[in-house]
């Protein structure tokens, strides 16, 4: 089965970006001019998937306002140059579908990625975690692992090398190298001291996931935190071999922290000066 859908689990608090995220989504603050989640549904597009659903919470109705039309405005610069400023958004709205669903209570990833269940269906599909933006590769992140799939059909996550003393921001994996930059994932931690960490690869925001990963994820009590972990649910898919790391090609800036917010937003900004 091919991957046609795009989930973007965005209904997470933002609180490392306080106040800013107080009324204002965390996805929706932007590198230069274009919010963060567009550059994932652009991503997403570049991967020739055109349906994209989100995962949604209370104080996110900008995003839903972001891919609609906005009649006043729209009209308001026609005759001005200023409308070739929202081409590239018009045409994103033209060319997708877009389908919301609401998390009431955030119970962490794991829970929202089974929240979004009726969104998906009986499907393999691709995740992309807006705030980690990835540039710099002509397939884009998720591109890259959608070649993948094909080849491997089981579940992919994205890996990085890390310092270790950085490995309690992340899921961290463990596992056997089968060819250049392809990891059979054998075990993974979630948010690990760098003592216990099991390795210096860590997991971002790009998964590729089976449609079994609901069934597990029911099944899944809390982990870390008292979050529903995607890890722990990829983890039971891991101990049947069926997980793969990938070391993708490009550069990642977590924009979730202030630095890489900056480190992106200087990056997009000199390639456009
Ligand atoms: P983060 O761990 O980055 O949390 O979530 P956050 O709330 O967005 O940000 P901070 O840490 O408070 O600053 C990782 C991804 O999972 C989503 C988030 O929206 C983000 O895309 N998420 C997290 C949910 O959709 N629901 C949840 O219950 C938790």
């Amino acid at each position: 089965m091919k991957i046609k859908k795009c989930l973007f689990p965005v209904a997470g608090y933002g609180t490392r970006f306080l106040p800013a995220t107080k009324a204002i989504p965390k996805e929706m603050l932007p590198i230069v001019t274009k919010p963060l989640i567009q550059y994932g549904v652009e991503e997403a597009i570049k991967a020739g998937i055109k349906d994209m659903a989100f995962v949604t919470g209370r104080n996110k109705r900008a995003i839903e306002d972001h891919f609609d039309i906005n009649y006043e405005l729209e009209d308001k610069i026609s005759d001005t140059d200023k409308r070739s400023l929202l081409e590239g958004t018009s045409q994103i709205i033209k060319e997708c579908s877009f389908v919301y669903k609401r998390q009431i209570e955030m119970l962490g990833l794991g829970h929202a990625i089974l929240v979004s269940q009726p969104l998906i269906g009986n499907e393999p599909f691709a995740v992309i975690l807006p705030d980690d933006l990835c540039l710099g590769s002509d397939l884009g992140v998720i591109g890259q692992m959608k070649k993948l799939y094909d080849e491997y059909q089981c579940s992919i996550v994205a890996i990085e090398e890390v310092p270790r003393e950085h490995a309690y921001r992340y899921g961290v994996i463990a596992g056997k190298e089968e060819s250049k930059g392809i990891f059979r994932i054998s075990d993974m931690v979630e948010k690990p001291s760098a003592e216990a960490a099991p390795s210096n690869l860590a997991i971002i925001g790009r998964y590729v996931l089976t449609p079994d990963i609901f069934s597990i994820l029911e099944e899944t009590p809390s982990g870390k935190n008292g979050e529903l972990q995607i890890t722990d649910a990829l983890l039971a898919q891991a101990k049947k071999g069926r997980v793969i790391g990938y070391r993708f090609e490009g550069q990642r800036f977590d924009c979730g922290s202030i630095d890489g917010f900056m480190g992106a937003t200087n990056f997009v900004y000199s390639e456009q000066h």
